[in-house]
């Protein structure tokens, strides 16, 4: 029985797409791999986000090439972001993968992998092997084809008994919605991961019932912009709030929680939802990005500093004892000094209970690489990461996020 490895990069997108892989091939008849040197079929599932994630598989990559001259009856795909954005460049960099499959194309995974694998026993030449499966480009075709080709929708899913167990208590990832339509300036998500939908709320439901039954307790819905998931079943809106109702009462799972919200869209029905429901967890990750006005709007992120400010306060006044993480970017294009101060003031202000802080890495197709230099040096970028860095720890330390933020104790940092 041939054996598998998955390493994954990347954000919890990846890790659910990763088991969901592993679920397939194990159906498809194949088995985990207890190492990476172990496996005849090595899988790399890839992040796009940063340059440094990009870097990072390379190198690994290039690792695998001893492998694969040890092993003639191999098979090396790279799937995630990566798979999608640069296909072409990828045989270049790896001429010795055999599969290229794009997040959308997840479907096709194990019958590929099979295919290639079966062929690569009989014996056939290595450059008639190699596959390339990707979804169309967002502006390839009409929208429904484009949403067509990202058939990875409703996955098949398998109870996690057994299949690379997660660390024990960790909670099971139900994608609720895929894609995003925000189109930030800088990020390529949106041409990677296809235009937004919003699956099935019953498919949702029946999935969190199959890991319930299975012993899952926990479970996390994920979506790019989670909150503003919507189904309309002929006028019957279901939005996030209706889900979490609904998956309250399912019987066995004792907790839910959610992310990546976009910071417009947090509506009084789902904060008051998080509220009344005990398995609800009271948290809210809202990456906020800039503190900003004008890098906000060079982001293309539609909404101010103060706007961001009044929908903290509404959570904390709503939501008794609630928290919130948040995401930064450093260091974006012609982000000056007092712009970068306004990102301090806003993290003070809001006390986060922790928040993710990047250096801004310029990504190929996205409007902010095509409109504006990436000119804030990098001693500059790792200044900001650190001082932001510092700023946060000096609050996440104090443990004061709930309910008193923007007094100043929260300035002595
Ligand atoms: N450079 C740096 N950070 C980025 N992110 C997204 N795109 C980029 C980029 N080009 C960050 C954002 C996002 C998180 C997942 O990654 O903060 O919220
Ligand atoms: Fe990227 Fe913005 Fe969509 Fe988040 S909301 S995935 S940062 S485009």
């Amino acid at each position: 029985m041939p054996k598998f490895y998955i390493e994954t990069v990347g954000c919890q997108m990846n890790v659910l797409d990763s088991e969901l892989a592993g679920a397939a091939l194990i159906r498809s008849g194949m088995e985990p791999a207890d190492s990476i040197t172990d496996a005849d079929v090595i899988l790399f599932n890839t992040c796009s986000v940063r340059q440094h994630a990009e870097d990072k598989v390379y190198s690994a990559l290039g690792r695998l090439k001893q492998w694969k001259e040890q092993k003639p009856v191999s098979v090396l795909g790279i799937i995630g972001c990566m798979a999608q954005k640069d296909q072409k460049l990828i045989f270049q960099r790896v001429p010795y993968a055999d599969l290229v499959l794009g997040p959308g194309q997840l479907d096709v995974l194990a019958e590929t992998v099979r295919q290639l694998f079966d062929a690569k026993s009989g014996g056939r030449k290595p450059s008639v092997l190699q596959r390339v499966c990707v979804s169309l480009p967002r502006n390839a075709g009409k929208h429904h084809e484009v949403i067509e080709s990202f058939r990875l929708y409703n996955p098949e899913r398998m109870i996690r008994g057994g299949l690379m167990p997660a660390a024990a208590g960790s909670p099971s990832l139900v994608r609720i919605m895929f894609g995003c339509n925000q189109f930030c300036s800088y990020c390529i998500v949106p041409y990677v991961r296809g235009p937004e939908q919003s699956r099935p709320p019953q498919d949702i439901l029946n999935e969190v019932k199959l890991l319930a039954d299975g012993g899952a307790a926990k479970i996390t819905f994920i979506g790019q912009t989670v909150n503003s998931y919507c189904y309309n079943n002929n006028g019957k809106i279901t939005k996030l709030a209706d889900l979490l109702y609904l998956a309250s009462e399912t019987a066995g799972v004792q907790q839910i929680d959610f992310v990546t919200n976009y910071p417009l869209g947090i509506d009084d029905r789902l904060l008051q939802a998080v509220r009344d429901l005990p398995k609800v967890v009271k948290h809210f990750h809202v990456p906020a990005q800039s503190g900003s006005d004008t890098v906000l709007q060079r982001m293309n992120r539609h909404y101010t500093s103060a706007r961001y400010r009044e929908m903290t306060d509404q959570i904390y006044e709503t939501v008794p004892g609630a928290t919130m993480t948040s995401d930064f970017i450093v260091g974006f294009c012609g982000e000056t000094d007092a712009e970068f101060e306004q990102t301090v003031d806003l993290v003070k202000y809001c006390r986060f209970r922790n928040s993710f802080i990047f250096k801004y890495s310029g990504r190929k197709g996205t409007k902010s690489a095509e409109l504006y230099a990436d000119d804030v040096p990098e001693e500059v970028k790792k200044h900001r990461n650190n001082r932001l860095l510092e700023v946060q720890i000096g609050i996440s330390r104090r443990g004061a996020h709930v309910a008193k933020h923007g007094q100043s104790e929260s300035d002595a940092v």
